[in-house]
């Protein structure tokens, strides 16, 4: 089976469970699981009962597919994801946004922890991503060109834009909502590694010069294939840590994980006040 029948044999199981076409998929990062409680009429559905989905492997991504609405919006969640340095394959790391194209997303709000590079970027801190640099030595869209993921009308090329793969008009949203709600939001330039290691102090150096702000493992495969896709995408890092060599510190991932849960609430008000106004501009 290619993998187009793979993510259609994935959606058709979903769809077996549940009736709603969410329009609104979110991936939740490290530590941030907890927003799933948001979604009203939840069905969850772990990722073990779906076919074809990877299983998550690590601590703090729990591995289910919850769907339902929030503020009305048909929305699907992702409570964890896998990564790379897990040994999986880009195909399977990418295989669930794949899945949420055809489901029927068509904006995708994307979630990280991430080490902050930039001295100005506060630990707990909320940064919207303008732009990323993958250095994570493989892509995402490798592999044959399948057109039949194209969600919109001019997707699913073979070489495609990401000039504006951060849309800047649902970052102008994100920042219009966190200045009603008076939360910090900077913006800022996420560079992918493929970890699992942190960081040397030498590669933070070298990343600050290339014009890195934020340093995380996830993220640029997904918003890779969801541009593939034709999804618009909206990505937010939650800054856990300050990256190597910022402080003189060690960096520990209970850390991430409790800096997570203490800014939860936050991200958790930021990120409801969005999905209805995300949804209502697309
Ligand atoms: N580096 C890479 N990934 C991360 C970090 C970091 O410092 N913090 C959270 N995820």
């Amino acid at each position: 089976m290619d993998l187009f029948g793979k993510a259609q044999a994935a959606v058709g199981a979903i769809r077996e469970r549940v009736q709603i076409a969410p329009r609104v998929g979110i991936i939740l990062g490290s530590g941030l699981g907890g927003f799933a409680s948001q979604v009203e009429n939840a069905v969850s559905i772990a990722y073990t009962e779906i076919p074809h989905f990877p299983r998550s492997t690590v601590v703090g991504h729990s591995g289910k597919l919850v769907l339902g609405t929030i503020g009305g919006v048909p929305v699907a969640v992702m409570q964890g994801r896998v990564h790379a340095y897990e040994g999986y394959a880009m195909d399977q790391v990418t295989f669930p946004m794949r899945v949420l194209g055809l489901l029927g997303v068509r904006t995708l709000i994307v979630t990280n922890a991430a080490g902050g590079i930039r001295a100005d970027i506060a630990q707990g801190s909320l940064v919207a991503i303008r732009d990323h640099i993958n250095l994570t030595g493989t892509n995402a869209a490798l592999g044959p060109n399948e057109p039949r993921f194209a969600c919109v009308a001019g997707a699913g090329e073979r070489f495609f834009d990401m000039t504006n793969a951060y849309s800047p008009r649902l970052r102008k949203l994100a920042h219009d909502e966190a200045t009603r709600q008076k939360i910090g939001l900077n913006d800022g330039v996420y560079l992918a590694v493929l970890g699992p290691s942190y960081e040397t102090p030498a590669e933070i150096r070298a990343f600050r010069t290339l014009g890195a702000d934020l340093v995380g493992m996830s993220t640029v495969h997904e918003v890779i294939v969801a541009r593939h896709m034709g999804i618009e995408v909206l990505g937010i890092s939650l800054v856990t840590n300050a990256a190597a060599g910022v402080l003189n510190e060690t960096i520990h991932h209970e850390e991430v994980m409790e800096i997570g849960r203490r800014t939860e609430r936050q991200f958790t008000k930021l990120l409801t006040a969005l999905v209805p106004q995300i949804a209502v501009a697309s």
